[in-house]
């Protein structure tokens, strides 16, 4: 069986494998650590193996290569994109900087190692909040490069002086409040759980502000947020708002709870390019391996370093 092939060579070659909570059932099968951005980032700080084999992103694995200078860290598509990261590129980034020269930038970490270069602080879904907060509030602050993610930041930390990319994952874009409301309407006692790069997480809000849901709890969380709040709430039924690949690990961990997906579209091909066919040819051939430059490499560290030291 193909499973314990990539056991095998996993141990012989002694390599980690660490998996989105995006990816699919086969590869999160094989997977020694599942997690969202913080916490596979963190975890990549961390690993004593000789190689890392990132099921994720691109710019998941390229992390993981920055923090891990000296080790072998593979990717088993270098194809696996991410638009949201794409919706920025470094001559833009450095025309807006020259516009605010006082700003300190933070970047969402779905961005390219270049990007990281040019960031003061790099967030994920589940620290911007902390890290937004932890900025004097009378520095401006440039956010990129989600829209969605930077307007509900500010909107939580009161933020006058937040100057927003207008960069979108086409994802989370794609589930309106539209589709939410309509579960919402026909499954009562449900609690729905938001991703915040969605584009309707502040509509949402603004609904929730005015009594819209009061028959349901919201939870605006990262994916592993959501991992946790659905093992630690009484609820039995959830509205999910994200990408779709999550709904394996919920439904795994908590058999007596129903998980219905917002939008069933919500699918990353990026995250899909990953198959276990592919993860033992990774495996096989250690192929492929992430490359950073030097140059880029010092400099992207420093703003994902001073994230994984915040509490
Ligand atoms: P999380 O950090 O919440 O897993 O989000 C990463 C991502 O790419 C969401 O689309
Ligand atoms: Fe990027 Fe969106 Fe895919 Fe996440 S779901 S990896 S943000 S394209």
């Amino acid at each position: 069986m193909l499973q314990d092939e990539i056991n095998k060579l996993k141990k012989k070659k002694d390599v980690i494998i660490l998996a989105h909570n995006y990816q699919l059932p086969e590869v999160q099968d094989v997977a020694d650590m599942i997690g969202d951005s913080l916490k596979l980032a963190q975890y990549a700080s961390r690993v004593k193996n000789k190689i890392i084999l990132f099921c994720g992103v691109h710019f998941m694995a390229e992390t993981a290569a920055i923090i891990n200078p000296k080790k072998k860290v593979l990717i088993p598509d270098l194809e696996a994109g991410c638009s949201l990261s794409n919706s920025i590129t470094i001559d833009e980034l450095k025309t807006w900087k020259k516009k605010h020269p006082d700003a300190i930038t933070v970047g969402y970490i779905n961005t390219t190692a270049e990007i990281k270069t040019e960031l003061d602080y790099c967030c994920t879904s589940s620290n911007a909040i902390n890290i937004v907060n932890s900025i004097p509030k009378d520095r401006e602050i440039l956010f990129l490069p989600d829209m969605f993610l930077g307007s509900y930041i500010a909107r939580l930390t009161h933020r006058q002086n937040m100057f927003i990319w207008a960069g979108e994952c086409h994802v989370h874009a794609g589930i309106r409040s539209k589709d939410i409301s309509q579960k919402l309407n026909q499954l009562s006692n449900s609690e729905l759980l938001i991703h915040p790069e969605c584009s309707c997480t502040t509509p949402i809000l603004y609904d929730l502000s005015a009594g819209d849901y009061d028959d349901h709890e919201v939870k605006v969380l990262s994916t592993e947020g959501m991992m946790n709040r659905a093992k630690n709430s009484t609820s039995k039924q959830f509205v999910v708002a994200t990408e779709t690949g999550i709904l394996y690990k919920l439904r795994k961990q908590n058999p007596n709870k129903t998980f219905i997906p917002a939008s069933k579209n919500a699918e990353c091909q990026y995250m899909k390019m990953i198959t276990a066919e592919k993860v033992y040819k990774s495996l096989m051939e250690e192929e492929y391996e992430v490359k950073i430059s030097p140059d880029i490499s010092n400099k992207a560290r420093l703003p994902i370093i001073r994230m994984l030291s915040m509490k």
